[in-house]
């Protein structure tokens, strides 16, 4: 039998996509191996959303290549975002890669693996490489996929994003935003939940837009994102219902009363600020103001208690002046978020701020990141140690990553590792005795 080595890296998303990219090479007949070196095919599914990520993703396959030259039989194939932005250049970076295509395509991996393994020249695609990037209909919301954990599944509702924020390729890599069909997200939830499944996260660069395009289309009966929660709650049949990624700019009420009244949603809303100055977020065309924002954080957490806001931030926009960024952490203190995500601002060839002059020198950038880091870890460690001495409601995962007891997931999305007896895939109460910035500790609660 023939085997196959996958490598994911980036967002969610992705990993939700390596799923269906692991289902579709065992249709073929390919068994998985844990190391590169082992394997007849090696698959790279890529992200391209920072220059790290690109130069992560190069050290990678230059050991590919290296592969490749011991036992040139070897096939190497690279999915997502990567390929996607910029077929031609990537074809010329790194030649030996027998075949590619994007996140819009991946439907069509069967048939590039096929191609890539016959004689050369039979496919077409940049370069005369196997490769397809012309836009197609994004299919990739229907495709099954091999699930990486029992209880716990991803479902996406829309793919790709209309907000063309200034800084960021996603909408150049991953297409207009499309909104799958609501019954069709129902039924997958609901055979998740058949299958074992206890907490569904589902999964949009903007779940907030669920429903606007296909209304736009004329679809007048579209559910919208607060609605299609309504459903999922009284029908889908699992424990608990996440979403990500929201944005400021179309996080309504009625979503904020939904996160508040139905049981199975749970109280954590990943919400990105990305800048605190309105300068900023203008030139970022994030389509609020600081002020918005911290109005959207304040309604949250005053209907719906013990809720957690987490965000992205981004250090570094072209033009930020140091009194830009010192409002960044003014409000970032005032939203109190319990977690954070910070990056270093990089230019993303073909977007607009890639072209914007005042690019602000690297190690500016750095320092501030740095500055970001500290006060979102203090003001993460504060929120967790809310917690001792309380109760929280855990989804019991498997053991702790130490194995000297177990882990699991409070509703706020924080990793708790407990002490006591639980069955991976239950719910537990566990009595929270510790708290770090990014963790809990406990020991299952006597009732
Ligand atoms: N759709 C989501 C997130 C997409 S990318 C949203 O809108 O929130 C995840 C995060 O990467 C973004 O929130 C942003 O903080 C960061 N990011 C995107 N492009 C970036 C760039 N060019 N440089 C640095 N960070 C970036
Ligand atoms: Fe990128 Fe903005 Fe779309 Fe998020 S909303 S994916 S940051 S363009
Ligand atoms: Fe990266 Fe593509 Fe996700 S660029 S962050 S893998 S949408």
């Amino acid at each position: 039998m023939r085997t196959y080595y996958l490598r994911s890296f980036g967002c969610q998303m992705n990993e939700h996509d390596a799923e269906r990219i692991r289902y579709a090479l065992e249709a073929e007949g390919l068994a998985p191996v844990p190391a590169p070196d082992e394997a007849d095919v090696l698959v790279y599914n890529t992200c391209t959303v920072r220059r790290s990520a690109d130069d992560r993703i190069a050290g990678h396959l230059s050991e590919a290549a290296r592969l490749k030259r011991e036992d040139p039989a070897r096939v190497v194939l690279v999915t997502g975002c990567l390929p996607q932005s910029g077929p031609g250049a990537f074809f010329r970076r790194f030649p030996f890669v027998d075949g590619a295509l994007g996140p819009q395509n991946l439907h069509r991996l069967p048939e590039l693996l096929r191609a890539a393994v016959e004689p050369a020249g039979q496919a077409g695609g940049p370069s005369g490489r196997p490769g397809f990037f012309e836009d197609g209909p994004d299919l990739s919301g229907e495709l099954p996929g091999r699930r990486a954990r029992p209880f716990q599944a991803w479902v996406q509702v829309m793919s790709g994003c209309s907000n063309f924020c200034s800084y960021c390729i996603v909408p150049y890599v991953r297409g207009p935003e499309r909104s799958r069909d609501a019954a069709a997200i129902l039924a997958e939830v609901q055979a998740l939940a058949a299958d074992g499944v206890r907490e569904v996260t589902l999964l949009g660069q903007n779940v907030n837009a669920y429903g606007l395009d296909l209304r736009r289309a004329g679809r007048g009966d579209a559910l919208d994102f607060a609605s299609l929660l309504r459903l999922l709650d009284a029908e889908g049949g699992v424990s608990r219902l996440r979403f990500m990624t929201s944005h400021p700019k179309d996080l309504c009420d009625d979503l904020v009363a939904v996160v508040a009244e139905l049981p199975t949603v749970c109280e954590h809303v990943h919400l990105p600020l990305q800048s605190g100055s309105d300068t900023v977020l203008a030139a970022m065309r994030r389509a609020y103001t600081a002020d918005a924002f911290l109005e959207r954080v304040a309604a949250l957490r005053a209907a719906v208690p013990d809720i957690s806001v987490t965000t992205d931030l981004i250090a570094g926009f072209p033009g930020e002046s140091e009194a830009d960024f010192a409002a960044t952490l003014e409000v970032v203190r005032a939203a109190r978020f319990e977690g954070a995500f910070t990056f270093v601002y990089s230019a993303r060839e073909g977007t607009a701020a890639a072209a914007l002059p005042e690019q602000v020198p690297e190690d500016v950038r750095r320092e501030r990141v740095e500055r970001l880091i500290d006060l979102t870890q203090e003001l993460a460690l504060a929120a967790n140690r809310r917690w001792v001495g309380r109760r929280a409601e855990i989804l019991v995962e498997g053991p702790s990553r130490h194995g000297d007891g177990l882990r699991g997931r409070t509703r706020q999305n924080v990793t708790v590792n407990f002490t006591g007896c639980a069955q991976p895939g239950t719910i537990v109460e566990v009595e929270i005795e510790a708290a770090t910035s990014t963790t809990l500790r406990g020991r299952t609660a006597r009732s």
